[in-house]
């Protein structure tokens, strides 16, 4: 019995080790694309940066990678946050939208927060100034109204 303990304990530290090997690519683009939303609408400072906290790491083409993504799989599991997260909604390709899309879009990023759907509540508990608070709220909420008018305006 303790030896097949320790023959699954070693397949389980050989398969750790295996799998440290495979390292999915880096979402990291370090420029403001044509299409990033803040050239499309305006973003204060103050949204901006809450954004970059809060959102941007799985929902534009810069993420800030914590030191945990050195260690599988916590790495696929981010990959895939950052897969499934920007085909649903990326921050920097906004202006590819349609205006509609846009105005859905935006309306749904009001959702999320209200709803305290977004960020993930994965990710909230692994980064604290990903926690977004009562006034954060008020501000983000009151951006998304502006911006919809403003591009209801344009259009
Ligand atoms: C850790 C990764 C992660 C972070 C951080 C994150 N999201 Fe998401 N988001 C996702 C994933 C994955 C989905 C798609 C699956 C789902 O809806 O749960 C998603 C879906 C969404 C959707 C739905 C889009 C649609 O049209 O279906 C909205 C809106 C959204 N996120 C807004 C936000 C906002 C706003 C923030 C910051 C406050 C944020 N997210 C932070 C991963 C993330």
């Amino acid at each position: 019995m303790r030896r097949t303990v320790k023959i699954i304990l070693l397949v389980l530290l050989v398969v750790f080790i295996a799998i440290q090997f495979i390292r999915p690519a880096r979402n990291v683009s370090n420029q403001v694309l044509p299409n990033d939303i803040s050239k499309l609408v305006r973003v204060p400072d103050s949204v901006q940066v809450f954004l970059r906290h809060a959102c941007y790491d799985c929902h534009s083409n810069n993420t800030n990678y914590p030191w945990y993504v050195n260690i599988q799989p916590m790495g696929w599991l981010m990959a895939n946050h950052i897969r499934e997260g920007k085909s649903v909604l990326n921050f920097s390709e906004f202006g590819n939208y349609s205006t509609r899309k846009q105005l859905s879009k935006l309306t749904g990023i009001a959702n999320s927060i209200k709803d305290n759907a977004m960020p993930l509540s994965s990710y909230k508990w692994m980064h604290k100034n990903a926690r977004i608070g009562k006034d954060e709220k008020a501000i983000i909420i009151n951006w998304v109204e502006q911006s919809k008018d403003s591009l209801s305006a344009k259009n």
